[in-house]
């Protein structure tokens, strides 16, 4: 099983409600909101606001992606704002430990984000607190770019470890997926897949989140 969290990073925003109803009753378990910086990304997107504003008209699992320096400065923002999963990355704090703990304070999921050329082995310390790891198959900051094949190993190193130590955290891939590249990373023990631009660039979402539903069968 194979759990899907389109992005909204590609919806359409004059029409956000529509595409989230459209991606909800897909079956869609969990939507991907991309907080932008402008510093630790190039890129400038949304905040807080569309959170809580999401929140009221739906009840997918809000999948909060922070791609901004100090995290620690906006966690309790955000949770506030009802995100049920926040993901920071290990390279945007001096501080992941404490960063995973405020998440944790809030009752609110924790997770953890590993850019392309980071190692599994720095999140090592801190694995038993997170529920999620997500593993960029991008280097991020923006929608649409090709999938990196060599992060596949850190999934399967992660897997390993997941087998191995008995934790419980799901593994979640990020950027450039689709019905294609989804297969290696299933099969190395991806079991959350993120997708933006294949989703919401389709006449058809709802075919394009039951492909990669499909890489499950
Ligand atoms: C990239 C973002 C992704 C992005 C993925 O920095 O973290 O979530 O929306 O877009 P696609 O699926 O188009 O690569
Ligand atoms: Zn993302």
């Amino acid at each position: 099983m194979i759990k899907v969290a389109p992005s909204i990073l590609s919806a359409d925003y004059i029409n956000l409600q529509r595409d989230i109803e459209l991606v909800e009753k897909a079956g869609a378990e969990y939507l991907h909101i991309d907080v932008m910086d402008g510093s630790f990304v190039p890129a400038i997107s949304y905040g807080p606001a569309w959170v809580k504003s999401i929140k009221k008209i739906s009840n997918m699992v809000l999948d909060t992606h922070l791609m901004i320096e100090n995290p620690e400065k906006y966690i309790d923002t955000f949770a506030e704002a009802g995100s049920d999963i926040i993901g920071v990355h290990v390279e945007a704090t001096n501080h992941i430990h404490r960063a995973l703990q405020m998440i944790k304070n809030n009752n609110v999921k924790a997770e953890v984000v590993i850019n392309p050329g980071t190692p599994v082995d720095l999140i090592k310390p801190i694995l038993y607190m997170v529920d999620q790891v997500l593993v960029m198959t991008v280097n991020p900051g923006f929608g649409g770019q090709k999938f990196l094949p060599e992060t596949i190993k850190k999934i399967k190193e992660l897997d390993e470890i997941r087998k191995n130590s008995g934790l419980k955290f799901d593994i979640e891939i990020d950027g450039g997926v689709n019905n294609e590249t989804v297969k290696d990373a299933y099969e190395a023990g991806a079991n959350v897949a993120v997708a933006g631009s294949y989703v919401f660039g389709a006449d058809n979402p709802a075919d394009r989140i039951n492909a990669i539903k499909k890489v499950a069968d």
